[in-house]
């Protein structure tokens, strides 16, 4: 049965999920999701005095590792269309006193920013959640400045069958009990995550959609023997020396 992905279902079991999200991210990766996204900024890092946007930002950690790798000269705005986890995001931006991230209500699939103003447009593990993730990577690739990059993150199938059947088992077996347990939540949301990784199409599948919406110099890296890939693509064009356009009107 193909996996629900309405806006309404997934906003509304992310909110319930909210408070011990980061709890069990990191508990279920075994903390290796902080390496993933630092991979991530390493590979497409930030310029000074530029602004870098992280959509589907939840509680914010890769705006986070942009905005430290930037040491906080380039301002960082996260997007996400749930509250609660946009409400964890600032307290977690306010307790690590990360003044120059901004966060706003906003859906992928209809960014409120004008077109090529980022430096850097990214997302982490939020694509497959999206109802229509090509939408939002036309969103992404129309609000990159040219010459600027789409980073993205996201499970994938490891690539070793030994580690392909473990992964599998601990996905389908493991995750959702221990999810279910931490979180308690009526969507069971740590049975949707394996559903959500088993129906997402493989790396070639990205890169080619990647292309197919202008960007070039595509790649995927397969991280952690696969269980996760970071995809880079730059938007075609010259940057031009204009002036900054205002991140919010208003
Ligand atoms: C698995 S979490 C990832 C959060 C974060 N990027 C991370 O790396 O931990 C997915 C996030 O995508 C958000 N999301 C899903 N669909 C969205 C959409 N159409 N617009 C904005 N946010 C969306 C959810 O609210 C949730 O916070």
């Amino acid at each position: 049965m193909p996996v629900d992905k309405s806006g309404e279902r997934v906003r509304e079991m992310f909110g319930q999920i909210a408070p011990r999200y980061d709890f069990l991210n990191h508990l279920l990766s075994l903390g290796v999701d902080h390496w993933w996204r630092r991979t991530a900024v390493r590979r497409a890092p930030p310029a000074p005095d530029r602004p870098i946007l992280d959509i589907c930002t939840g509680t914010a950690d890769l705006a986070l590792a942009y905005w430290r790798a930037g040491r906080g000269t380039a301002p960082v705005v996260g997007a996400d269309f749930c509250r609660p986890m946009l409400q964890r995001a600032k307290e977690k931006c306010r307790r690590l006193r990360a003044h120059g991230v901004r966060l706003v209500e906003a859906d992928a699939m209809a960014l409120p920013f004008p077109a090529d103003l980022f430096q850097i447009v990214c997302v982490a593990f939020g694509l497959r959640n999206i109802q229509d993730p090509q939408r939002a990577l036309e969103e992404m690739v129309r609000v990159c400045r040219p010459g600027g990059w789409v980073v993205i993150l996201e499970f994938s199938m490891p690539r070793p069958s030994l580690l392909r059947t473990i992964y599998s088992w601990y996905f389908r077996w493991v995750l959702p009990r221990i999810g279910q347990a931490a979180a308690p939540n009526r969507f069971e949301a740590y049975h949707y995550l394996p559903a959500s990784v088993g129906e997402f199409p493989p790396q070639q599948y990205w890169t080619q959609r990647m292309e197919a919406v202008g960007l070039t110099g595509v790649s995927a890296q397969p991280l952690s023997f696969g269980i996760a890939s970071l995809y880079l693509g730059q938007k075609s064009g010259q940057d031009s020396e204009r002036s900054e356009t205002p991140l919010f009107s208003g």
